[in-house]
């Protein structure tokens, strides 16, 4: 399991904060899934997938009850959906938590976020253009430009197990040019032969029939508008015959998203699809969704490896330094921070020298010195200590009486985040 800390967690939470935004200025409302929940929901990713049978983190309850930590989000949603009988069509985003068996490496975690939307109860291709394009259009703002988006579909319930079958007898015809690992996959889950990465088996998945050959023609008419809508809206892709996705619920437009700055077995940021059946697995009436998740962890990977997003900085306005008995840094920093403004201090006193080392080191803009001497003028000691636009026009240290003080500092401060872009 991972930690995340300072600064790797302040680049986290500014790319939280931006899906946020972006998702509620499209019309999604927050949905909250429990992080454990009854086994058999998320069974329904696929009883054949890796991720249910060799990552999932289940056990038996105090109540003898099997549950596990969820491994992805989708599931939880769309129980909830099934549950809460929310009207149609629900449109909700998420940020979270989710936890896989995996053997971990870089851009590979056990417990690692992810943010995303689904939207149930809406069969429009349209919708699956907005899906599609909220991600893609994400990944541009906050300035990723090596993206790939690849999609395909995998057509409607009948289409997928034709073209499963006939996948299947193809690989079977050719089994001597098989590994024992994809003889296995063979048996379990044929489809996902298609995107094998051995080499040797390239020839093999190449002449494998194409998903094209098997859709109705309601399949394909979706499929045609969802990429004239992507056509329409600028989001330019890719078609991969071969992207089944590693989960068994989609059916129809499945997409993925690679980041082509890191190595290409970790470079897929994000993905999704239809998984119109979902629902009714569940218990609940038949009922259309679509969706994507983007790995945060990998997302930040991909801005690293392209110098995207800003350093991190401090989010700090002041540092109070109180070579009195602390009673004037417990005061200050409270009404500065009532004023809306960002204070720190140091407890314990110290020396005048390790008090302004901690100041230099909290990265605040500005520190506000205050001895016995200012105490006795009613004054404090006002030092610049970064350049910035927020302290531009300030003189380098100034006395500033006391009662005037925050509402100075406040005049000052413009909005403070946590990372702010290169200027
Ligand atoms: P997924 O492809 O399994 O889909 O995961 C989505 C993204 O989560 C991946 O593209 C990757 O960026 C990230 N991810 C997955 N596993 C790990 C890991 N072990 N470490 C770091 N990042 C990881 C889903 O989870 C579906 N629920 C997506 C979806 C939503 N489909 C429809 N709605």
């Amino acid at each position: 399991m991972r930690d995340v800390l300072w600064p790797d967690s302040a680049r986290r939470r500014d790319l939280v904060d931006r899906f946020v935004a972006t998702s509620r200025a499209a019309g999604y409302r927050e949905v909250v899934p429990p992080l454990l929940e009854d086994l058999g929901v998320f069974e329904r990713v696929g009883e054949a997938t890796d991720v249910v049978t060799k990552e999932m983190y289940e056990f038996t309850d105090r109540d003898g009850t099997r549950v596990a930590l969820r491994p992805e989000m989708t599931a939880g949603v769309v129980r909830a959906f099934v549950q809460h009988k929310p009207l149609t069509p629900w449109k909700v985003f998420y940020a979270g938590t989710n936890f896989r068996h995996e053997r971990p490496q870089k851009g590979r975690y056990r417990s690692f976020d992810q943010v995303g939307v689904e939207v149930l109860g809406a069969d429009d291709p349209d919708l699956d253009v907005e899906v599609i394009a909220l991600a893609w259009y994400f990944f541009e703002a906050i300035g990723l430009r090596q993206v790939t988006l690849l999609l395909n579909t995998l057509g409607e319930h009948d289409d997928r197990v034709r073209y499963s079958e006939a996948v299947a007898s193809h690989f079977d015809a050719h089994r001597a040019e098989l590994s024992e690992a994809s003889l296995a996959t063979l048996e379990r889950n044929p489809l996902r032969l298609l995107d094998s990465k051995r080499r040797e088996e390239r020839s093999v998945i190449e002449t494998a029939p194409k998903i094209a050959e098997f859709l109705s023609p309601s399949a394909a008419e979706h499929f045609a508008r969802v990429k004239a809508g992507l056509d329409a809206l600028g989001v330019p892709y890719r078609i991969d015959e071969r992207l089944v996705r590693g989960l068994d619920y989609y059916r129809r437009t499945t997409f993925e998203f690679t980041a082509d700055a890191l190595d290409a077995a970790q470079n897929a940021i994000g993905g999704g699809g239809r998984y119109d059946g979902l629902a009714e697995d569940l218990g609940g009436k038949p009922t259309d969704g679509i969706g994507f998740a983007l790995g945060v962890d990998r997302i930040l990977l991909a801005a690293e490896a392209e110098g995207v997003l800003g350093e991190p900085e401090s989010n700090l306005d002041v540092f109070v330094v109180d070579l009195t008995d602390g009673s004037q840094a417990r005061d200050i920093t409270h009404e500065l921070r009532a004023a809306g403004l960002s204070a720190d201090r140091r407890f314990g006193g110290g020396s005048m020298k390790a008090q302004m080392r901690s100041a230099d080191r909290s990265g605040a803009l500005y520190a506000v010195i205050v001895g016995e001497d200012e105490v006795a003028a009613a004054a404090v000691t006002l030092r610049r200590l970064r350049d910035h636009s927020d302290t531009a026009g300030d003189s380098a240290q100034q006395s500033v009486p006391r009662s005037e003080l925050v509402a100075r500092l406040a005049a000052r401060s413009s909005e403070t985040s946590q990372v702010r872009p290169d200027e």
